[in-house]
């Protein structure tokens, strides 16, 4: 087993059968087809996302990573919630002229990532992302709801189809919003990534319980102050970011909060799943008392793409627990 360091997000030890199964066999490299020669090819183009009204423009494009820092987002942040009520997930697109996508976008995310939608695709290989390993000065902004914290820019990249995103911020969704085999997770982070001309790539880690605490999240969560006030701007340095898995998927989605942009090109980290200890969970909870996790889209003709194809015979197994 990989030895676990102080930025080491992915190896903590799993608590659960299914994930110590998968987690073995991950290490044992036993989890996956034999991936043959490594090739390096480009990565195959893709068309540019289009925005609404199918153009990019930054307005657009609020919160996945501007969750407290104005007045106007904090205004809408009240506007919509993920109970079953009006404000809820199957009422975000009517609730605002500008979400409408929210309702009619074909291209939603989080996806229900399911063994039908993977392909293997060998050219996308590596993950081409680099984050510095040394601390940065990151802070922490908390409205009471959401938590999110913000990296600087020269953190590290991350390059897909010839663009370079370079970090901007994180934030956490409980439970899980993307479903694996129609697993949940109990957590999920998103690592916003942002283009010079604004485009965004994000990268989903997702959670599961573990016995021990993660020391990528310990970094920030103690030092949330334990009363539940909101509070924001609070410096934290320095912070290391999470470690990268060699396996992942890819597809074209969205924003998962209003106004559901299609604008998101989004990488899941896939097979060694970094674990959360219960007195994390606690952490999470208090900051973020409720959950925010919008339910999953169907595929509308997307593929999810896998860099490496799993071994199914295993990975059914090791989720033999869990419907899909
Ligand atoms: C998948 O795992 C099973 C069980 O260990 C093994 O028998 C089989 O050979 C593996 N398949 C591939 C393609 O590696
Ligand atoms: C990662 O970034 C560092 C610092 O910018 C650089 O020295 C290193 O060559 C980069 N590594 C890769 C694989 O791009
Ligand atoms: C973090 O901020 C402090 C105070 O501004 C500064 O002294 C320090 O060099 C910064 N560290 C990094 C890694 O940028
Ligand atoms: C990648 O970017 C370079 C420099 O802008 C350009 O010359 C090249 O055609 C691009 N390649 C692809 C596949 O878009
Ligand atoms: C997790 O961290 C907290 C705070 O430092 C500590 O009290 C607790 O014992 C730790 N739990 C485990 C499982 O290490
Ligand atoms: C996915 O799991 C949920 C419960 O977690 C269940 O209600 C639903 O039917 C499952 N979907 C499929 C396709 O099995
Ligand atoms: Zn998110």
């Amino acid at each position: 087993m990989k030895k676990a360091t102080a930025i080491h997000l992915a190896y903590a030890i799993a608590a659960t059968h299914f994930v110590c199964t998968a987690v073995a066999m991950a290490q044992h490299h036993q989890f996956y087809a034999a991936a043959g020669p490594r090739v390096i090819i480009p990565e195959r183009p893709l068309p540019l996302i289009p925005g609404p009204g199918g153009s990019w423009s930054p307005s657009s494009q609020p919160y996945e990573n501007l969750l407290v820092s104005t007045p106007q987002e904090q205004a809408s942040s009240v506007l919509f919630d993920y109970t079953d009520g009006p404000n809820g997930p199957d009422h975000w697109g009517e609730l605002n002229a500008d979400w409408s996508l929210c309702k009619s976008g074909a291209q939603q995310s989080p996806l229900a990532i399911t063994p039908t939608l993977m392909i293997t695709d060998s050219t996308l290989g590596d993950l081409k992302a680099n984050y510095t390993s040394k601390p940065v000065n990151a802070t922490i902004s908390h409205d009471g709801l959401n938590l999110k914290v913000d990296v600087p820019s020269s953190a590290g990249e991350l390059k897909i189809y010839n663009v370079t995103y370079r970090p901007a911020s994180f934030h956490f969704h409980r439970p899980s919003e993307h479903r694996i085999l129609n697993y949940s997770f109990p957590l999920e982070l998103h690592l916003v990534h942002k283009s010079e001309d604004d485009r965004m790539a994000v990268i989903a880690w997702l959670f599961v319980p573990g016995s021990t605490n993660n020391s990528f999240l310990a970094q920030f969560l103690d030092e949330l102050p334990s009363h539940k006030k909101p509070y924001a701007n609070l410096e934290i340095s320095p912070i290391n970011l999470p470690t990268l898995e060699p396996n992942y998927g890819r597809y074209r989605g969205s924003l998962t909060t209003p106004p559901c942009s299609e604008t998101v090109i989004w990488t899941v980290m896939l097979w060694n799943f970094p674990s959360v200890s219960d007195y994390q969970l606690k952490q999470l909870k208090s900051a973020m008392p409720r959950k925010n996790a919008r339910p999953s889209f169907p595929s509308r003709g997307r593929k999810f793409r896998i860099n490496h194809t799993p071994n199914w015979t295993l990975m059914k197994q090791a989720f033999k627990d869990n419907t899909y």
